[in-house]
């Protein structure tokens, strides 16, 4: 396994395997169900934060056994490194309608809260039938959020998260489990 984690890191060594796949691939089935026995009528929009949501939300589609379509926004709120930056920028917006779906926000971690309020501002005001969040980790040090992940998979340590779609410097985004970084 040692072996295996240096080869995909190219011989960067982590810390601890924080979730390991069958863990979040457990809990990612249990999310699709959820979700889908939450959405009983109605046009079901997932709109994935990328780049950290895209392993995840590719992962969640399969799971939820309803009809639905998907989109994604990319904003930015972090520089390279590991402290939030409090900028969010949008660098793609969806050219989908979100006008009387139920627009489900698909968020990797929530961190700071930033990125997620920002985009819950923007989201409300395109007048989707219902807005809600389904983030995979939740560090809870967030700012006051405007809307509380409906949908969760973890409550996430505070610690710098790698993996599963998570990156450090656009590093690691490919690692099937998520590991926390050697300090
Ligand atoms: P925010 O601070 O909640 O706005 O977090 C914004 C974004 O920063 C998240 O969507 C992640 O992409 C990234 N981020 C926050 N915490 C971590 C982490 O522990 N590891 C990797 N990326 C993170
Ligand atoms: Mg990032």
């Amino acid at each position: 396994m040692q072996q295996e984690i240096l080869r995909l890191t190219g011989g960067q060594e982590l810390a601890d395997i924080v979730y390991d796949a069958d863990t979040i691939g457990r809990r990612v089935t249990e999310l699709g169900s959820e979700i889908g026995d939450y959405y009983q009528t109605g046009e079901l929009l997932l709109v994935g934060l990328l780049k950290g949501s895209f392993m995840f939300l590719s992962d969640l589609v399969r799971a939820i056994p309803r009809p639905l379509t998907l989109d994604f926004v990319a904003a930015a709120s972090y520089g390279s490194g590991t402290k939030s930056s409090g900028q969010v920028r949008l660098l793609y917006d969806p050219a989908t309608d979100v006008e009387g779906k139920h627009v489900l926000l698909v968020e990797d971690i929530v961190d700071s809260g930033r990125t997620l309020n920002w985009l819950v501002r923007m989201f409300q005001t395109r007048d989707p039938a219902s807005l809600e969040v389904c983030s995979l980790l939740h560090k809870r040090i967030a700012e006051p959020l405007e809307l509380e992940p409906r949908f969760l998979g973890f409550e996430a340590p505070e610690l710098f998260l790698v993996g599963y779609g998570l990156d450090y410097a656009e590093q690691y985004r490919h690692l099937p489990f998520i590991a926390s970084l050697k300090e």
